[in-house]
């Protein structure tokens, strides 16, 4: 990056920017609907397997990246070896696609925000609300420009600092009332019971490689992972802190804030439908169309439901900065342009490509791309495709071209590097034919060559 590289002030800094980009949508809309789709306790154990061991090896070798060289992802691996600046490249595409599908789901969230204020809260209690809502042509819309002009506006006047600084008053607030909402469910409504047993006791008959591929697709995504951004971040990070502890907190968070958010929503659905296929199954609007059902119900419901969808627009806002930022920082690198020009031009991009998402749900709702809409298949493409190779790469990179032993170096600073056996055998074997793996099954998985 060639504009002024401006270091956090410390440790915790660190943690806590970094943890605002990684909490985001990623942990409470999306980690949720995949464990209730993909088997409840047997996708959970999947996840936190992989988070322990994959996802803490790539967060830690892209930091150390970004600490090593100073520099964002383009850079980074184009200063360590010419030949593979493609794939700074490569990571940089996935953040263009993600924002502006992430926006239109912002929407979805400012939407139900403004619904709870004006007291429409019971409505939107009706299993059909959101089905009717999305298949709406101009109001999806209208909600999807507010949530990225907002995005847009705050990255132009570089205001993320006062954004960064609610949001870590906004993130306590949302994991207590995510407890307040988890034992609110379990406690009083019936058959939330069989949904806490669903979530928690893994069930291997359900076992498939598809569970793998969303659990690591969700990994990516839920961490940040395999698009440049934690580069980017390492690269900020003080050269005297122990990136080893940093990750293991950043993991503990996020992966934390997810496992509630699926506490949260899985028993409700139980004790809505009975855990029925249909209601488990159902995909991106799982948390918009179960948890006004539980305000409904509970006592001052309209009041925590809208203080609720505050904490998650909160959440949402500064994992979407971050990606803006991101992606507004290469087009100032690469076009050699200034921070204004590149906002709008960022800004244009995202418009059109998230009204694909929005039109995909309306008035182009029957056209379909290897048969997914455009907002799963803008969803497929980022975490099921680019980001596995991109983590493919990365771990061939670090493992045969640079070495692990490069990277230790810099992950011993500030102190002893204890998982570094797990880190050069993940980064080394494990990975690479995981991510191989996985970039295979959802290929034959979308194509239809096989059904996994
Ligand atoms: N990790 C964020 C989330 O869970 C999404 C995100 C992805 C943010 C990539 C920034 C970069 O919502």
């Amino acid at each position: 990056m060639s504009h002024k590289r401006s270091s956090f002030s410390g440790k915790v800094g660190f943690v806590l920017a970094a943890a605002g980009s990684a909490v985001g949508l990623g942990n409470i809309w999306r980690f949720p609907y995949l464990a209730a789709k993909y088997g409840g306790g047997i996708f959970l154990l999947v996840y936190l397997i992989l988070a322990v061991t994959f996802g803490f090896a790539l967060m830690t070798a892209e930091i150390a990246l970004g600490r090593k060289t100073q520099l964002s992802a383009i850079g980074a691996f184009g200063s360590l070896n010419k030949r593979f600046s493609f794939l700074g490249y490569l990571a940089s595409i996935v953040p263009m696609i993600i924002l502006p599908y992430y926006s239109v789901i912002g929407g979805w969230v400012m939407k139900y925000l403004a619904g709870f204020v004006t007291g429409e809260g019971a409505a939107m209690a009706n299993d059909a609300y959101f089905g009717a809502y999305i298949s709406k042509t101009a109001e999806p819309i209208i909600w999807f420009l507010l949530f990225m002009g907002i995005t847009a506006v705050i990255v132009l006047f570089d205001v993320e600092k006062g954004i960064e600084k609610v949001s870590k008053i906004m993130m306590p607030i949302l994991v207590v009332l995510i407890l307040v909402i988890c034992v609110y469910t379990i406690f009083s409504m019936d058959g939330a019971l069989d949904g806490v047993a669903y979530y928690l006791k893994p069930d291997f008959s359900k076992f498939s490689i598809m569970t793998v591929v969303a659990a690591m697709g969700q990994l990516f995504y839920s961490m940040s992972l395999a698009m440049g951004i934690m580069i980017t971040f390492g690269s900020y990070m003080k050269k005297d802190i122990r990136i080893e502890k940093s990750v293991r907190q950043i993991e503990l968070f996020d992966t934390g804030i997810a496992f509630l958010a699926g506490l949260m929503i899985i028993p409700a659905v139980f004790a809505f439908s009975g855990g029925d296929e249909t209601a488990l199954g159902q995909g991106p609007g799982l948390m918009f169309v179960t948890l006004p059902k539980v305000f409904a119900t509970m006592p001052g419901g309209s009041v925590i439901g809208a203080a609720f969808f505050i904490m998650v627009l909160f959440a949402a806002l500064t994992s979407a900065i971050s990606l803006m930022e991101t992606i507004v920082s290469i087009f100032r690198d690469k076009l050699g342009i200034g921070r204004k020009p590149a906002c709008i031009l960022v800004f244009g991009i995202c418009v059109a490509l998230g009204l694909l998402s929005c039109l995909g749900y309306s008035a182009w709702s029957t056209v379909k791309i290897i048969g997914m809409q455009f907002l799963d298949l803008f969803d497929f493409l980022s975490n099921s495709i680019i980001m596995p190779i991109t983590a493919f790469a990365t771990c061939i990179f670090v493992g045969y071209i640079l070495k692990p032993k490069a990277l230790i170096a810099e992950l011993e600073r500030g102190g002893p590097f204890k998982a570094r056996t797990l880190f050069t055998v993940m980064i080394k074997y494990v990975a690479p034919i995981f991510t191989l793996l996985i970039l295979l099954s959802s290929i034959l998985d979308v194509f239809g060559v096989v059904k996994i």
